[in-house]
């Protein structure tokens, strides 16, 4: 393959597992920045994030391992906002509506990335790596429902 060869357009398999390797590198860095974020104000947060940031950063290894097997680079392609900005407010009240906000926001991204590895792995090339799919998109679904536990008892708190 030529050096830095697009993937093909009809290998659409190809391309959402670079896609899905790519939005598993964003959600390991999202995870651990709102872990730091959290750190001070709210603890039991911050150990969920990197919990769930620990995982992620599996799945994109997996992924990575996967894109070599299909004959595509695993190519690093971040963009960083690579800019200080002060925090407005450093009460915990303004911690748990961030964190309440969050945890929303990755509740539902969750979801979706467990449906898209379903989706993937009932078009998989091969048994191993519809195994590793499913495996892949159970864990999200495990991530979905350890946030909204933690998204309860901000309810309820
Ligand atoms: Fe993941």
């Amino acid at each position: 393959m030529e050096r830095g060869a697009r993937i093909p357009q009809n290998n659409s398999f190809a391309r959402d597992i670079y896609r899905a390797f790519t939005a598993e590198l964003g959600a390991m860095t999202a995870y651990v920045q709102g872990a730091v974020t959290l750190a001070q104000h709210l603890p039991s947060v911050t150990r969920l994030f990197d919990e769930i940031a620990r995982v992620e950063i599996s799945h994109y290894e997996q992924l990575g391992q996967l894109l070599l097997h299909l004959g595509i680079a695993p190519a690093l392609n971040v963009r960083l906002r690579n800019e200080a900005v002060y925090l407005e407010d450093h009460s915990t009240v303004a911690a748990s509506l961030l964190a309440a906000q969050m945890i929303k926001e990755k509740i539902r991204e969750e979801q979706s990335a467990a449906r898209e590895y379903r989706r993937l792995a009932a078009i998989a090339p091969s048994d191993a790596i519809k195994d590793m799919l499913e495996a892949i998109a159970a864990e999200e679904e495990e991530h979905a429902i350890a946030l909204d536990g933690m998204r309860k008892r901000f309810e309820n708190s």
